[in-house]
């Protein structure tokens, strides 16, 4: 029997970084996915909103409602048993006033998320965050490439390469745990600025092509399974090639239903030889 895995909270995120144990997210959108995830031991999931790249086929994340959003979670919660469930607030779900922020952030807790993620960290953000911590809504901060601002940054690219920009993500970082947060995810930043960042502060930082020194790491779980054919961002590592699986089964499936090899008695059911001499007899009767 597997031992009993104990639940991952809050406070467990922010003990591993204290013990010096590395941090392992990944992200989940549906309830088969969240079962394995959970399964393999990962110590928090995130209902990203990168969901609407690699399961509902937008170009970006910016058309993501809340409806979608929560019909994923819920999914999700369904299937974790362990890991810390966080939810990320979709593009205008927060940025419009606290009162809308709070609002929705309840929607995704009431829905199963133990905690929300939200992106930046200038001073409107700071305010949302430090209101959702205070009305008792744990918040996980985003800051480096935050996909949210792609308009903003004029397209996909590392952030904090020059001297200025770097310290203002530090200055973001401090700000966010100022205000609350329990965790910084820090997305498409150096390595170097990274680890002064994860040195700078007492609440972990969670990578994603940050580097190695971060004190956790997530990717997204269609990256990391190698879902998608054809594309591969420079920070995640395909451990396997489950589109290629995918299409193998199902191209193999179609070649035997065609051939007439699927399906076989194995599969199907027949009826009693007593019951079917019945039924033709019953056929039979004007
Ligand atoms: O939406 C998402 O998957 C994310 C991760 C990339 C951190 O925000």
């Amino acid at each position: 029997m597997t031992p009993q895995r104990k639940k991952v909270r809050v406070q467990t995120l922010l003990e591993k970084k204290q013990a010096g144990e590395k941090i392992v997210a990944v992200t989940a959108y549906d309830y088969p996915t969240a079962l394995l995830v959970d399964e393999a031991g990962v110590d928090m999931v995130l209902v990203g909103d990168s969901v609407g790249n690699v399961v509902l086929g937008y170009d970006s994340t910016l058309p993501v409602t809340m409806e979608e959003m929560r019909h994923h979670l819920r999914a999700v919660r369904r299937g974790i048993k362990t890991a810390l469930l966080v939810a990320d607030m979709p593009f205008l779900s927060y940025q419009s006033s606290v009162a809308q922020a709070i609002e929705n952030a309840g929607l995704l807790i009431k829905d199963g998320a133990e905690a929300v993620k939200l992106e930046g960290g200038t001073a409107p953000i700071i305010q949302i965050v430090r209101t959702l911590v205070d009305v008792g809504i744990p918040v996980v901060g985003h800051i480096g490439f935050t996909p949210q601002w792609i308009h903003q940054f004029g397209g996909v690219r590392v952030r904090g390469r020059r001297s200025d920009e770097a310290k203002r993500l530090v200055d973001m970082a401090l700000a966010l745990q100022d205000s609350g947060c329990f965790a910084i995810v820090l997305e498409l930043v150096p390595e170097d600025l990274a680890a002064i960042i994860t040195e700078k502060l007492s609440i972990p930082t969670i990578g994603i092509g940050a580097g190695p020194h971060c004190d956790g790491q997530i990717l997204v779980l269609h990256d990391l399974i190698g879902m998608l054919p054809g594309w591969s961002p420079r920070h995640a590592k395909r451990y396997a090639e489950v589109g290629e699986l995918i299409r193998h089964a199902v191209e193999t499936y179609a070649r035997e239903v065609r051939e007439g090899k699927f399906p076989t008695s194995e599969h199907t059911t027949k009826m009693p030889p007593e019951e079917l001499e019945r039924l033709k007899q019953l056929l039979q009767k004007p």
